[in-house]
């Protein structure tokens, strides 16, 4: 393990990685009930547990000083930290670049103001449907009036603005409709960020998950409007795993870029780690970052590619996906030491040519949708299981 490192001084001799990209899950607490979210089912109803605005200030220290750069504040909803304000503010004295990801509801000119002056960098707003109707179908809350509201005083205000739309079975066919309101409205940048199966998404999937038909025109939609719309706004279309015949790279790869701390301070290599079985969970409360970062199971355990099993060990493809993601591997598989069983040499493929062969049916949109929302009722029969 490294001491006396310094800011300043971040060398890759000894390590070969950084952490350059902090995301901060302030809360799981969250007004919008999306039914793809990727938070765990057992979401706990107190708040109780979550880290101080002192620790926090703690594990934005620690990071700084491990090279992050990167800073995301999420959730659940991070408005509904009282102290996010003073949280952007030391984020900016530290000399993070930072990034509010959020659903909008709670914020105000006021605040966005205050945000502003306390040196957020980009505020990324999300939508659930590119209509009033589809929105509050998809975000159990009727919010759509204040997201064009905050979007349109985000930009009158002069913040950089990223839009996020996460796409699914029942939403795909208003790709350009969202691409056509986000030009309109100045967004810099557009995430179509199709729908990725953990959590409550992975609980919902099949209700969720797209007809291969449905994504090919979504993304001829979306390369149409690129070359008719030759703006400044960036547009990212991100496609589903399940379609790919080799997986990506899941977080830039398990431990080298990406360190996620939950509410309750649990430190992460990626959002969903917390299925893994079989190992403990290092806690800010009780280590430092430095210290879980480098020697630590969890981050140790996938960590390049001396833990891979065949097909991965001898495959010449195996640095540039890292055997892809550990979470789809145990879910699908049940060993999360396994390939991906996205990528088609996996042994297990077919678990997800299963799963796809079954969204192929045509898009209906009069089907029923019995899909279970993330809010804290539904949520009560996970924590009891
Ligand atoms: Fe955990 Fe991909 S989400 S490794």
């Amino acid at each position: 393990m490294r001491t006396g490192f310094s800011l300043l001084t971040v060398k890759m001799s000894e390590d070969t990685y950084i952490p350059m990209w902090l995301l901060a899950e302030l809360t799981y607490a969250c007004p919008v009930q999306c039914p793809y979210c990727s938070n765990p089912l057992q979401i706990s109803a107190s708040r109780k547990q979550e880290l101080s605005t002192e620790e926090w200030f703690k594990v934005l220290s620690q990071a700084r000083k491990l090279g992050a750069v990167q800073l995301g504040f999420s959730g659940g909803e991070p408005l509904l930290r009282q102290d996010l304000v003073d949280l952007l503010r030391e984020a900016n004295r530290l000399g993070f670049y930072t990034n509010l990801i959020t659903s909008a509801i709670g914020l105000d000119a006021e605040k966005i103001a205050e945000f502003k002056e306390a040196g957020l960098g980009h505020i990324q707003i999300s939508f659930q449907g590119a209509d009033e109707a589809t929105n509050k179908r998809f975000g159990g809350t009727d919010s759509f009036k204040q997201k064009m509201t905050m979007t349109r005083e985000v930009i009158r205000q002069g913040l950089p603005l990223g839009l996020n739309f996460v796409l699914h079975r029942h939403n795909l066919h208003q790709v350009t409709q969202f691409l056509t309101m986000a030009e309109e409205l100045g967004a810099e940048f557009v995430e179509l960020a199709n729908t990725q199966y953990y959590g409550w998404a992975k609980h919902n999937q099949e209700h969720l998950l797209p007809s291969k038909a449905q994504l090919e025109q979504a993304e001829l939609a979306t390369n149409e409007f690129r070359q008719k719309h030759t703006g400044s706004m960036d547009i990212f279309f991100v496609a589903p795993d399940y379609y790919d015949d080799r997986p990506k790279k899941c977080s830039n790869g398990w431990a080298t870029t990406l360190m996620n701390v939950t509410p309750e301070g649990d430190v992460l290599p990626c959002h969903a780690a917390k299925m893994i079985p079989g190992v403990a969970f290092p806690n800010v409360r009780k280590q430092a970052l430095d210290e879980i970062w480098h020697s630590s199971d969890l981050f140790n355990k996938f960590r390049g590619t001396e833990w891979m099993v065949e097909p991965c060990a001898s495959c010449p493809e195996k640095e540039q996906d890292l055997g892809g993601c550990r979470c789809q591997a145990l879910m699908l598989t049940g060993d999360a030491a396994n390939a991906d069983p996205v990528c088609s040499l996996s042994p297990h493929h077919d678990k997800v040519r299963s799963i796809t062969e079954k969204a192929q049916r045509p898009f209906n949109p009069e089907e029923p949708v019995p899909l279970l929302f993330r809010n804290m009722k539904n949520a009560k029969q996970f924590l009891t299981e």
